[in-house]
């Protein structure tokens, strides 16, 4: 395995490829746990060479706090990507990335940006779109990797490539999740002893949620979430919407040709987490 820190010595070794030679690409934070690992394993089937970058992006954090505290665990991530089958580790500085200008640039997503995540972090998306657009251009790769406990990143990655005409396939993979149904991320080591236990509770509800959605009409459904979370010990409700999986628009009248999910957005203390559940 391979790891880089510059954009010109990336490029190189990847330039010097055979031909021909496919590339699938999972962009990280970092802080990687198995749901980050699975991708590189779908990458590994799907390609030739796996490329994996590690750069906690400064311009997707609304909140300089949670940037500062978001976990960063560089060594014990490459130990990890070692035991994979990952060929390549991309790990920038802001600086080889940004240059002295760490700024996102502006994005139309066809309002896609305005829902859910959007209403709750400024500016979140522009900065997500920016990075990946650039990673794309510095690895170039064929097809990319990204799990769908961000589904609204992956619908608007998904716009973006659409939209700038990237040649670039965008694979969603399934919520990775610990063994009592919290979804992995690398913000739950944040989590004390006590809100990690109480965490499953977040699952627990989209699964009931979805048990009503069958037969009751989303803002029922929403109540209830509402509901269980009012007065709770440990989570604060940030939002739950029940939304089209292609719009991301909030479902009015359910219309059996649409795809829905459930999507949740809770706080335990400043530790943010979200999820979500195909309904
Ligand atoms: O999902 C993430 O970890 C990040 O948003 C991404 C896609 C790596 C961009 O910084």
């Amino acid at each position: 395995m391979l790891v880089f820190a510059k954009i010109k010595s990336v490029q190189e070794k990847l330039k010097s490829l055979k031909n021909g030679t496919t590339i699938g690409f999972v962009p990280t934070m970092g802080a990687l746990h198995e749901g980050h690992l699975s991708l590189v394993e779908k990458a590994k089937k799907e390609n030739d060479i796996v490329v994996v970058s590690i750069f906690v992006n400064p311009t997707q954090f609304d909140n300089a706090e949670d940037l500062i505290n978001y976990p960063k665990t560089i060594d014990k991530d490459l130990s990890l990507l070692k035991s994979t089958y990952c060929d390549i580790v991309f790990t920038p500085t802001p600086e080889e990335i940004y240059a002295n200008d760490i700024q996102s640039q502006s994005f139309d997503f066809d309002g896609l940006e305005f829902q859910m995540e959007g209403k709750f972090r400024a500016g979140h998306f522009n900065g997500v779109g920016t990075i990946v657009e650039r990673l794309f251009e510095i690895v170039k790769p064929h097809k990319a990797y990204f799990g769908e406990k961000d589904f609204q990143q992956i619908q608007i990655i998904r716009k973006m490539t659409e939209k700038r005409n990237l040649h670039v396939k965008i694979i969603a993979c399934p919520i990775h999740r610990e063994m009592d149904g919290l979804a992995m991320s690398s913000r739950n080591m944040r989590l004390t002893k006590e809100q990690r236990t109480a965490a499953p509770f977040i699952y627990e509800t989209l699964k009931k949620a979805k048990d009503k959605f069958g037969t009751k009409n989303a803002s029922e459904v929403v109540k209830w979430v509402e509901n269980e979370f009012k007065n709770h010990p440990i989570f604060r409700l940030e939002y739950v919407e029940i939304a089209d999986e292609d719009t991301l628009l909030p479902v009015e009248t359910k219309n059996p040709a649409k795809k829905y999910r459930a999507f949740i957005a809770v706080f335990a203390g400043n530790v943010r987490l979200i999820d979500n559940i195909s309904l």
